[in-house]
């Protein structure tokens, strides 16, 4: 099967096993294991925070940065279709009392003067005050979008002035990075907190990292014990996402390509499949609404064909590319989706 459900169904190459097994480790929750230890300071200091903690997942980090941020009863600001509010399983509300309010933007975008007139900086007594603002980038259902470092800046200083608070949900911020050429630094100083992942294009087989000021870490430490998220000798994984951030960030050009391959095929068939131009990371997102034929048919045929792909909706199919998508996978997918592609088109 050619798997291009999404970038976190890698699995770690000979290399990185080797380094996992060769790991220092000892007892995080006692913070002995060395592994992890350097692993934190190395990820801070690549962002420019004076802290970061590990964790096991994505969401955990965004969680734990979220509840640092925003107090019970008071509001985080996000888009519709970021995954801290869709595929997170509204742990805001449940673990941190919070309120979420949403706007709309396309591919997953943002205008921060849009975001700061929906803002509530200071409510007073009778209404939810805004206290943080989340911002996903790169945007997983937007397709990869990579946000505007422009809108990013005018967005941070517009929060800041009115006492907003600003998280990244960097869950790829390595193809942004990459994508984008704005250093890792740039993108730190702009956000009070930062969740990013191992697991997605660096191919890690498990981890995430909160990035923000001591202060904070040493607040979510706790938070993340009684989560349940200690864990112990992590150290063999944390080598494994030391062993990523070596070697794995700048081959993220070639699923760039990759995956801009695929867009240009797809857009051949008909352009309203997608933009091409616009697919500058690893995601290819397909809008189906104009075919007589659903995202679940379209993915079931191509399961017969071998291929793996997410039907994110009735009209939304995703493909993700990574590093274990080989050569024989992009011939095979650059033949066939075209070609079921367009007998959907005939069929209409
Ligand atoms: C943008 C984004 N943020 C956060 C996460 C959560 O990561 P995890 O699956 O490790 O919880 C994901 C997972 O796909 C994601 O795409």
């Amino acid at each position: 099967m050619a798997d291009f459900r999404s970038d976190t169904v890698t699995k770690p190459s000979p290399a990185m096993i080797e380094a996992m097994s060769a790991a220092q480790v000892g007892d995080d929750v006692y913070g002995d294991d060395p592994t992890v230890n350097a692993l934190e300071k190395r990820v801070a200091e690549m962002f420019g925070k004076e802290a970061a903690l590990f964790a096991s997942t994505g969401s955990l980090t965004n969680q734990l940065a979220i509840r640092s941020l925003v107090k019970p009863g008071e509001e985080l600001l996000t888009e519709l279709t970021s995954h801290i509010v869709r595929a997170e399983l509204g742990a805001g509300a449940t673990f941190s009392g919070i309120t979420t309010r949403t706007w709309e933007g396309a591919r997953g975008s943002f205008k921060a003067s849009e975001v700061m007139r929906i803002a509530a900086p200071d409510a007073g007594p009778y209404l939810v005050s805004t206290k943080a603002i989340a911002i996903e980038n790169t945007h997983n259902f937007g397709g990869g979008y990579v946000q505007s470092f422009d809108e990013i800046k005018s967005l941070r200083k517009a929060s800041s002035e009115v006492g907003i608070s600003m998280h990244l949900d960097g869950a790829r911020i390595w193809n942004a990075h990459v994508a984008s050429g704005i250093s890792l630094k740039d993108f730190g100083s702009q956000f009070d907190t930062i969740s990013i992942c191992f697991s997605k294009g660096l191919g890690a087989p498990v981890g995430s990292a909160v990035l923000s000021t001591a202060e904070r870490i040493a607040d979510s430490r706790i938070w993340r014990k009684r989560y349940g998220g200690g864990m112990r000798q992590i150290g063999f994984l944390a080598a494994a996402a030391n062993f990523a951030l070596d070697n794995n960030i700048s081959r993220l050009a070639k699923d760039h390509e990759k995956a801009k391959a695929i867009a240009q095929a797809c857009a051949a068939v008909s352009p309203e499949l997608i933009d091409a131009n616009g697919v500058e990371t690893n995601i290819v997102a397909l809008n189906l609404t104009g075919l007589n034929i659903s995202a679940p048919e379209l993915n079931s045929q191509l399961k017969d064909e071998g291929i793996l792909a997410s039907a994110l909706g009735p009209n939304f199919l995703r493909l993700v590319t990574h590093l274990d998508i080989n050569d024989l996978d992009m011939a095979k997918v650059l033949e066939v989706l075209p070609k079921l592609l367009k007998s959907a088109l005939v069929a209409k």
